[in-house]
C-alpha cells in the first residue's frame, strides 16, 4: 500500500488540472466510510458514516479548498477571500499558508464555533466579524473580490465544487459501487451539488451502475429550500448550516430532482439528539451541523421516504472538536478525587 496523496493526485485526470500544475495540499480526503450499527438498527437500513472531520483542518471544505488555492495559484493571486460559518474559513486558511498567500476571513459576528475561530487566527488569516449573517458576509466578500486584488473561494468559485465531488468517487471506490441513498446537511447547498457532479460522473463513465437518490437536509430555522424562499433571519443552533439564501440553490435543486431525492428540514432538537447518538452509541463525534444528516435520516425512515432494507451513506461534514461547548452542555461535571484507588473505585461505581 502506498500513502495517499490527496484528492487532486489521487483523482487527478477526473479534475480540472494540467501536467503543470503545481498542487497546493495537506493530503486530504481518503477519509473511512465507517459501518453505523446503531443507525443501521434504528432504520433498518445499511448504514455508512463518511466521516469527514477526519480531514487536515476538520472538515470536507478541505477537499474544495485544495482545488480552489491550487488554480489560484496557479492564476498568479496573491491573496484570498472567502465568507465563512466557520470551516471555510479554517480550510482557506491552513491552505493559504502552504501557498504563501494572504488570506482574508469574513465571519458572522458572535456565530461561528470558537475552535473554527481559533482555526483561521492560529493560520494567520486577517478575520473580520461582520456586523450580519453568512449571507450578508458572502455579497461583501463577493464585492471585495470583484473591486479588489483578493481570490474569492467561496463554493460560488467553480473549482471548490470539483475538489469536493472526490467524496462521492471514494464511497463508490469503497463500496464496489454507488449506494441507493445519500444524505447530507445542506448550509450553502455546494456539497450536495459536488457530491451529485461526482456521483452522476462516475455512472455517466461506468464507474459505478447506479447513482444515488440525494436527501439533503436544512435546519427548520434555517430552511430557505424547503420553503420555497430565502430566509431573511436564519436561526438554528447548528451554526455551520445557518444561512438563509444559499449560493448553490439551484444546482442542489438539480441534484434532487435528477436523482429523485428530496430536500427536508430538521428540527434543532432531532440534530442535537442525533448528535448525542453519534457519539455516545457510533463512538463518532460530529459537530452539530454534520449530525443533520443522520437526523434527516431517521425523520424519512419513519415517515417513509426511505425504505427500509436501503443502502445508505450519510456525510458527516465537520469534527465534534470544532464546538465542544455543546458536548459539555450535556454533561455533568466531572467528580474530583484524592489520589486514593478505593475512593476512585467507589466514584466510578467499581464497587
Ligand atoms: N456541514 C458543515 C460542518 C459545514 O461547515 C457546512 C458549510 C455544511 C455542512 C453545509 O455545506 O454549505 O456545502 O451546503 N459550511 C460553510 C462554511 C458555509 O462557511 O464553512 P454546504
Amino acid at each position: 500500500a502506498r500513502a495517499w496523496r490527496g484528492v487532486v493526485e489521487e483523482y487527478r485526470d477526473r479534475l480540472p488540472v494540467t501536467a503543470n500544475t503545481s498542487v497546493v495540499t495537506l493530503n486530504e480526503g481518503g477519509t473511512p466510510l465507517v459501518p453505523a450499527r446503531r443507525v443501521s438498527e434504528l432504520t433498518g437500513c445499511e448504514v455508512f458514516l463518511k466521516v469527514e472531520g477526519l480531514n487536515p483542518t476538520g472538515s470536507f471544505k478541505d477537499r474544495g479548498m485544495t482545488m480552489a488555492i491550487t488554480k489560484a495559484a496557479e492564476d498568479g493571486a496573491k491573496a484570498v477571500i472567502c465568507a465563512s460559518t466557520g470551516n471555510t474559513s479554517a480550510s482557506a486558511a491552513a491552505y493559504a499558508v502552504r501557498a504563501g498567500m494572504t488570506c482574508a476571513v469574513l465571519v458572522p459576528q458572535g456565530k461561528i464555533a470558537m475552535g473554527k475561530l481559533a482555526q483561521a487566527l492560529v493560520h494567520g488569516a486577517k478575520l473580520l466579524q461582520v456586523d450580519g449573517n453568512f449571507d450578508d458576509c458572502l455579497e461583501l466578500a463577493r464585492k471585495l473580490s470583484v473591486d479588489y486584488p483578493v481570490a474569492l473561494v467561496n463554493s460560488v468559485n467553480p473549482y471548490r465544487l470539483q475538489g469536493q465531488k472526490t467524496a462521492a468517487f471514494e464511497v463508490v471506490d469503497a463500496l464496489g459501487d454507488a449506494p441507493e441513498v445519500h444524505c447530507l446537511p445542506v448550509g450553502n447547498a455546494g456539497n450536495i451539488s459536488a457530491y451529485w457532479m461526482g456521483y452522476r460522473e462516475y455512472a455517466d463513465d461506468g464507474a459505478s451502475t447506479v447513482a444515488p437518490r440525494m436527501f439533503g437536509f436544512q435546519s427548520s430555522g434555517s430552511a430557505p429550500i424547503v420553503n420555497g424562499a430565502p430566509v431573511e433571519h436564519p436561526r438554528t443552533i447548528a451554526t455551520a448550516i445557518r444561512i438563509g439564501n444559499p449560493a448553490s440553490w439551484v444546482y442542489a435543486e438539480q441534484a434532487r430532482d435528477e436523482s429523485g431525492g428530496r430536500i427536508d428540514s430538521v428540527t434543532d432538537r432531532k440534530i442535537l439528539a442525533a448528535y448525542r447518538m453519534l457519539a455516545a452509541e457510533e463512538g463518532v463525534f460530529v459537530e452539530l451541523a454534520s449530525a443533520a444528516s443522520v437526523a434527516g435520516l431517521l425523520q424519512a425512515v419513519e415517515t417513509g421516504h426511505i425504505a427500509r432494507g436501503t443502502r445508505v451513506v450519510c456525510t458527516v461534514t465537520g469534527n465534534g472538536l470544532k464546538d465542544p461547548d455543546w458536548a459539555l452542555a450535556g454533561a455533568s461535571a466531572a467528580t474530583t478525587v484524592p489520589v486514593d484507588a478505593p475512593t476512585a473505585a467507589s466514584a466510578l461505581g467499581l464497587v
